[in-house]
């Protein structure tokens, strides 16, 4: 009997293909809705695509997103069954961190939904459909992106509770890529709702003159 074993074992096993295939879909829905947001804001892309009917639009670009997101979610899982496990991350506190990250994630993002609606959640703000007023309250009041920050907890927590190092590896790709999604998101919504507030203040001003 060998005294040690050779360390055989891989972190990640960078020869699996859904590896890839999961870091292929993780950026790619970002640029998806984004590419497709801005189209339907220069050319009413989707609305045209709809008759018109922006709301619709919004509400099919909603269940794509939706769709695409329980594409990625699968092929990372997939990944993650592909991947080698680290015996540390096997220990069953890490077990109760994952469940927690997992849990802290839904509820941002289920938070996130259900206090913008599903218009506001999914680039409604591109069709037109701006909010009446920025939502200031849970989850809003603990960080700026719950959306990304909650799918991101929900990552690392599946990572943890699949005690795959592939895993995070793939987490760290999904904080990177959301991170420059959020830097080309940001400024464009912010200049959707400064436009309108010019928009306003024009309008209050003419009201006044007509006084
Ligand atoms: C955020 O809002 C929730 C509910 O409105 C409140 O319970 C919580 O204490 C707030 N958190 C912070 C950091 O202000
Ligand atoms: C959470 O969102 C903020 C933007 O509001 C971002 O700067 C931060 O890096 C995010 N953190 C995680 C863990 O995704």
């Amino acid at each position: 009997m060998a005294p040690f074993e050779a360390p055989t074992t891989k972190l990640v096993d960078l020869n699996q293909k859904s590896l890839f295939l999961s870091a292929c879909a993780i950026a790619f829905n970002p640029l998806f809705w984004n590419v497709v947001a801005r189209q339907e804001y220069h050319n009413k892309l989707l609305t045209k695509l709809f008759g018109g009917r922006s709301q619709a639009a919004c509400y099919g670009l909603a269940l794509t997103i939706f769709s695409l997101g329980i594409v990625r979610d699968f092929l990372y899982e997939r990944a993650l069954r592909h991947q080698p496990s680290y015996p540390l991350l096997e220990l069953d506190e890490v077990k109760y961190v994952a469940y927690a990250l997992i849990a802290v994630g839904n509820i941002l993002v289920v938070s996130s939904t259900w206090m913008l609606g599903i218009t506001g959640t999914f680039l409604g703000d591109y069709f037109g459909i701006l909010m009446d007023d920025i939502v200031t309250g849970f989850p809003f009041n603990i960080t700026d992106a719950p959306m990304y920050n909650g799918s991101t907890c929900s990552f690392l927590g599946t990572a943890l509770l699949y005690g795959k190092p592939a895993g995070i590896l793939l987490t760290a790709w999904v904080f990177v890529v959301y991170q420059i999604a959020l830097k080309y998101e940001n400024p464009f919504t912010a200049g959707i709702y400064a436009k309108r507030e010019r928009e306003r203040a024009a309008a209050k001003k003419a009201g006044k003159k007509s006084q």
